[in-house]
C-alpha cells in the first residue's frame, strides 16, 4: 500500500514537474500591431524589435508584427491593447492624447511649430518630461516604453497650398481629434479617419487632402490621388511603444531586460534613419512626377507659424500650462522664441 502511494506521488510530482518546465519554456507570443506599411520608419523599426527581440530571448519570445492595420486599424488597436488582444503597438503621441487613452499631455507633440529643432525634441523625449508624460500611461494600464521618431508633416491638396489661407473651405483628414483645433484654426473642416482609408477617399474626392510625413504619404500612394504637397514641416509625427501593462509587468524579469535592450537598439535604428526614409519618400514623389511638391521659403513658413500658433494658447489647458511651459523653457535654452 505504502509503495503505491509512493508511486503516485512520484507519478504526479512528474507531472507538476514537467508542466512547470513546459510553462517555462512556453514561447511567450508578442503581437505587435501598427497601421502602416513595412517600409516606413515605425514599419522598419517594429522589424527590427522582433530580430533583436527573438535574438536576444533565445527563442523564448516570438514577436508576430501586423502591419498596416491588417490586424487592428488605428482607433481599434488601442482598445485592442486595453482588452489584451495584442500585446504592443506603437500609435502616433497624438493619437494616444484622443479617445480611448485620453491622455491629454499627448498633444504636445502635435503642436504646431512646438519643435522648431531636433534637439529640443531630443530634450523632451529623452528627459524628464517624457518620463513624466509616460507615467501619464500607466493609470490607463499602459506602459510606455520608448519614443520612436517618423518626421515632420506636410500638407496635401488637389490645389496649390502656399499660404494658411490657401486651406480655407477644404475639407482634411486627420488622424485624431486632437488634429481638428489646427485645421479649424486654418479654416478648414477635419475630417478624422483611419489611415487605410485616406487613398480611397481622396480618390472619390470625399476628401479635399490630409496632413502627413513624406514616408506616409508615398508608401499610401496618396501622391497618386493629390495633385499639390506643400513641404510645410507644421507638426512632428512621432511613436510611442507602448505594451499593455499587465502583460508587461508579468514577463520574467529577465525577459524583460531582453526586451527593453531590443528596445533600446531599435529606437536607435528609428531614429538614425527615420529623416533619411522621408527624404527618400519625397524623392520617389518628385521623380513619381504625379504631384508638385512646393517646399516654403523661410518667409512663408514664418506666415504659417504665426498663424497656427494661436493653437498652443487653444490647447494648453488640455495639454497642461506647466508641462507646455517647461517644454518653452528647454526651447529658450536652445535660443528658440514661441
Ligand atoms: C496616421 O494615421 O496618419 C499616422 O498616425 C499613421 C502612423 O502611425 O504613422
Amino acid at each position: 500500500m505504502k509503495t503505491m502511494f509512493c508511486g503516485v506521488w512520484v507519478i504526479v510530482g512528474a507531472v507538476v514537474f514537467t508542466t512547470l518546465a513546459c510553462a517555462a519554456d512556453a514561447t511567450i507570443v508578442i503581437k505587435f500591431s501598427h497601421v502602416v506599411s513595412p517600409e516606413t520608419p515605425k514599419g522598419r523599426a517594429a522589424l527590427r524589435f522582433k530580430e533583436v527581440a527573438e535574438r536576444r530571448c533565445n527563442g523564448r519570445v516570438k514577436v508576430e508584427v501586423y502591419p498596416n492595420g491588417t490586424l487592428f486599424k488605428d482607433k481599434e488597436e488601442l482598445d485592442a491593447l486595453f482588452a489584451g488582444s495584442v500585446q504592443m503597438l506603437a500609435p502616433s503621441l497624438v493619437k494616444l492624447s484622443a479617445s480611448p487613452a485620453d491622455v491629454g499631455e499627448f498633444q504636445l507633440f502635435n503642436l504646431p511649430y512646438v519643435f522648431p529643432s531636433v534637439d529640443l525634441l531630443r530634450r523632451v523625449t529623452n528627459g524628464p518630461i517624457g518620463v513624466a508624460i509616460f507615467s501619464k500611461l500607466e493609470p490607463k494600464g499602459i506602459v510606455g516604453l520608448a519614443y520612436w521618431d517618423n518626421g515632420f508633416m506636410s500638407m496635401s491638396a488637389n490645389r496649390p497650398l502656399r499660404t494658411p489661407a490657401d486651406l480655407k473651405g477644404l475639407t482634411l483628414r486627420v488622424s485624431s481629434s486632437a488634429g481638428e483645433p489646427m485645421m479649424r484654426m486654418l479654416g478648414a473642416t477635419p475630417q478624422v479617419m483611419p489611415l487605410s482609408e485616406v487613398y480611397p477617399a481622396m480618390k472619390r474626392g470625399a476628401i479635399d487632402g490630409t496632413e502627413n510625413v513624406p514616408s506616409n504619404l508615398y508608401t499610401q500612394k496618396m501622391h497618386e490621388v493629390q495633385k499639390h504637397i506643400t513641404i510645410s514641416n507644421h507638426s512632428y509625427l512621432g511613436y510611442a511603444v507602448v505594451a499593455n501593462k499587465k502583460f508587461w509587468d508579468s514577463l520574467p524579469s529577465d525577459i524583460r531586460v531582453q526586451l527593453k535592450l531590443a528596445l533600446l537598439d531599435a529606437t536607435r535604428y528609428a531614429n538614425l534613419y527615420a529623416e533619411q526614409e522621408n527624404q527618400e519618400a519625397l524623392n520617389k514623389i518628385k521623380i513619381s512626377g504625379a504631384t508638385e511638391l512646393y517646399t516654403l521659403s523661410i518667409d512663408e513658413r514664418e506666415v504659417w507659424r504665426r498663424a497656427l500658433m494661436p493653437v498652443h494658447k487653444e490647447l494648453q489647458t488640455r495639454i497642461g500650462k506647466d508641462l507646455l511651459q517647461a517644454v518653452y523653457k528647454e526651447g529658450a535654452a536652445l535660443g528658440h522664441k514661441f
